[in-house]
């Protein structure tokens, strides 16, 4: 299929999510008689929005639809997510309005150690904690889709998954975006024999329109999708994936797999202005990170201000919010957080800092809080079915491909969440994201992440959001979500649009997308004293439903940047 074919699929999706959507509400309203809204699903490929509409025909719900999207994922964006990473599931269930976040993040291996990336002088050993085996966590996406069908959905999960297993078997077609990532991570492939006979053409990245197929992953999706979670952490898949990942340099142990528990997590919950944000809470930053730094800017009246006067401020509590994303946060399991990060005393404290007509610098900023001593590539799908269930979901492999290695015959590429752990000190992760002891590594932990799936509710409905991007992801909602409440007339087309900009602490610069803002915009924000620096190229690809409260209508929106090839 040519590029242009696809990127049309894109719309023939959409159309043909209304057509479903139709079915779905008349079959709702023939089986019970209420009042029923519509179904939509946006994720970032039409392979998996298809598989996940398939299963809402069959009778599946929102929760069976995101098993045969995560699983679809898993096949055809092999970069992004897939059996061998982890991700965090936002859940709103419509019969009940219970709202939970499925913790599905990798963990640590028994034997990990705090400086096993490290050498006798405290420098990272080589790509150790990004390529090979070393650098993979513990798996949580097969066990979540487990409990997703167990404990949410309709279907089993043979019948969820169905639409997966048929990709792996048949193959799936190269688009520009899968070059993309292949072409950053050409090398890594390359060296792992295993995952170069799949995912490459005779050592080189293929062309779009070549033909990807995965038997091996076949087996390996057949096995959970008869067996549960059996299938996956226990018994032959399990010694075949610790053999290939200890083959690879890695230290897995077959206790690893068969202690893996997913975790059914409290959401973070905050107000900004008239709206109500739901959110990943820890071991995601998200909830404290955008907790913060809207409390903060809800200090200001931002609508009055002109754009680049509201964007300093903006920056100016994303430095402050990052900040203490740093020093204080990590898996809850292991350090305790400091609670006073969430409270409206703090922001408003933290927003006293801010100059409104000077940067301040991330240095200056530096130290432990007196108050607070008492503590440190991915995809994003989001589904509404006709019942009113909800679900945000980010996945993620972390680096595209992960750690480039396929553990041993089972088809599983593994992830490299482990480089999210504080591998050192002053040592940025992939993201230059720095950290300190609350997110060092330990057996069991879970690495801090930025992925956040999110609800936003107000008088109109609910958007439900996510993007990869990793440290930009939060940047990235709350940016929507200042447009979405302080801006009248913006909709869930326009969120994930939106030009962007960034900044995240340290390194301590404001980067915004190429050709996205005027010279005016730039040369404003550094007369404030931001050190402000054109992207290469532009992030983010932002998949959102919105379901209208008035008429239950659910709405897919994904970011135009996906379209066009952007990887994350
Ligand atoms: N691996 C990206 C994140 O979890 O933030």
């Amino acid at each position: 299929m040519k590029s242009t074919d696809r990127f049309a699929l894109f719309v023939f999706v959409r159309a043909r999510a209304r057509a479903l959507a139709l079915a779905a509400l008349l079959l709702t309203l023939a089986t019970s008689g209420a009042q029923a809204g519509t179904a939509a699903i946006a994720s970032a490929h039409p392979q998996a929005t298809r598989a996940g509409e398939g299963v809402l025909a069959q009778g599946g719900n929102a929760f069976d639809a995101a098993v045969a999207v995560a699983a679809a994922l898993a096949v055809v964006e092999p970069y992004a997510s897939g059996l061998g990473g982890g991700a965090f599931f936002l859940l709103h269930r419509a019969e009940d309005g219970r709202r939970v976040m499925l913790d599905a993040r990798e963990v640590a291996p028994v034997a990990a150690t705090p400086g096993m990336y490290l050498d006798a002088a405290g420098e990272q050993k080589g790509r150790l904690s990004l390529d090979g085996g070393m650098a993979a966590g513990i798996p949580g996406v097969p066990a979540a889709l487990a409990v997703l069908a167990d404990r949410y959905g309709r279907l089993p999960l043979s019948r969820s998954m169905a639409a997966a297993i048929a990709l792996a078997e048949d193959g799936f077609d190269v688009d520009p975006r899968y070059v993309v990532a292949a072409r950053f991570r050409e090398e890594a492939l390359r060296a792992d024999q295993r995952a170069a006979a799949i995912f490459l053409r005779e050592g080189r990245v293929p062309e779009v329109g070549a033909r990807i197929s995965q038997p091996a992953l076949a087996r390996t999706l057949r096995a959970l999708a008869e067996h549960g979670r059996a299938g996956f952490y226990e018994g032959d898949v399990a010694r075949r994936l610790v053999a290939g990942v200890r083959a690879a340099g890695g230290i897995w142990e077959e206790r690893d797999l068969a202690g893996y528990q997913v975790i059914e997590r409290e959401p973070a919950r905050f107000a900004y202005r008239a709206a109500t944000v739901t959110t990943a809470s820890l071991p995601s930053s998200g909830g404290l990170v955008m907790g913060q730094a809207l409390r903060i800017l809800e200090t200001f009246e931002l609508a009055a201000l002109p754009a680049t006067e509201r964007d300093h401020l903006v920056v100016e509590a994303w430095r402050r919010a990052y900040q203490d994303r740093a020093r204080y946060l990590g898996d809850p399991g292991f350090v305790c957080v400091p609670r006073a990060l969430g409270s409206p005393e703090y922001a408003r404290e933290r927003a006293g800092s801010i100059d409104s007509q000077r940067a301040t610098s991330s240095q200056a900023l530096e130290g432990l809080h007196p108050a607070l001593r008492e503590g440190g590539n991915t995809t994003h799908f989001s589904i509404a079915d006709a019942q009113g269930n909800l679900v945000a979901a980010t996945l993620s492999v972390n680096l595209p491909f992960g750690a480039a290695v396929v553990a041993g015959d089972t088809g599983v590429l593994l992830n490299n969440e482990m480089n999210d752990f504080a591998i050192g000190k002053d040592q940025p992760n992939a993201y230059r994201l720095t950290g300190g002891a609350a997110n060092a590594i330990a057996p069991g932990k879970r690495p801090l992440s930025s992925m956040a799936p999110t609800f936003v509710d107000d008088a109109r409905g609910t958007l439900v959001l996510g993007t990869p991007g990793g440290s930009r992801i939060l940047s990235m909602i709350m940016l929507g979500i200042l447009e979405y409440v302080d801006r009248p007339g913006v909709d869930a087309e326009r969120v994930v649009s939106l030009p962007r900009f960034h900044h995240q602490y340290l390194p301590d610069r404001l980067e915004y997308e190429p050709g996205q803002f005027s010279d005016a915009w730039v040369q404003a924000l550094r007369d404030k004293g931001h050190t402000v620096q054109e992207g290469r190229r532009r992030w983010g690809n932002m998949q959102a439903v919105f379901v209208d409260a008035k008429t239950g209508q659910a709405s897919a929106h994904g970011d135009p940047r996906g379209r066009a090839g952007v990887l994350f």
